[in-house]
């Protein structure tokens, strides 16, 4: 019950997980804020680029398109029914959790952290806000019924430790520049 749990909240969530280290990969280039300033602080800063944004989008998009095709075999491997990404339900997850990193910046200017800098909770959940508030815009029956509150339980739970997990393998190997 718990494992069929687990494998649908974390199955779902791939499409919203990939989009930011897609981004780390390819992230460079013009800046989404254009370097403009707000009260004395960048709007966004030079970590939110034109070139991440699109990049992590697609790749979360394509990696969704990718587990529906192997929906069938996995979900028997698993013994569990997973669910299968209709399209505007995939590009929810990646461009929301993409949009939702770019408004956690938003609010780590304002509150004067410098890029890069760390903001416990915030930096864990902010895409998984974003992705499931796009998903529900862009695909509301197909998010409600896959997010059921026991499945939201666990992803509320497990995201925060895969990230933490993800970020500082990603330090490790010289991806990113700090393990958050
Ligand atoms: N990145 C990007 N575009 C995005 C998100 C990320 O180009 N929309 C790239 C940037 O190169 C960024 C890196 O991925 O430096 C790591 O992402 P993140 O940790 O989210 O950015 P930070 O540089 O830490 O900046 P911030 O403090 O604003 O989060
Ligand atoms: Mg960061």
């Amino acid at each position: 019950m718990i494992g069929a749990l687990v494998a649908t909240a974390l199955w779902a969530m791939v499409p919203a997980y990939v989009p930011n280290n897609a981004a780390v990969l390819a992230g460079g280039g013009r800046p989404i804020d254009g370097g403009r300033e707000w009260r004395g602080a960048r709007l966004l800063g030079d970590g939110k680029t034109w070139r991440g944004t699109a990049a992590g989008t697609l790749a979360g998009v394509l990696v969704a398109l990718a587990l529906n095709a192997v929906n069938g075999p996995a979900s028997a491997a698993v013994g569990v029914s997973l669910p299968a990404f209709e399209p505007r339900a995939a590009l929810g997850l990646a461009l929301g959790a993409m949009c939702g990193d770019i408004g956690a910046s938003f609010l780590k200017r304002r509150s004067g952290r410098e890029r890069g800098a760390a903001f416990p909770g915030l930096d864990q959940l902010d895409f998984v806000v974003g992705a499931l508030l796009a998903a529900f815009v862009l695909a509301p029956d197909w998010t409600v019924g896959v997010f059921t509150l026991p499945v939201l339980a666990v992803v509320v739970v497990a995201t925060p430790v895969l990230h933490v997990v993800t970020n500082v393998g990603a330090y490790a190997l010289g991806l990113k520049s700090e393990p958050w």
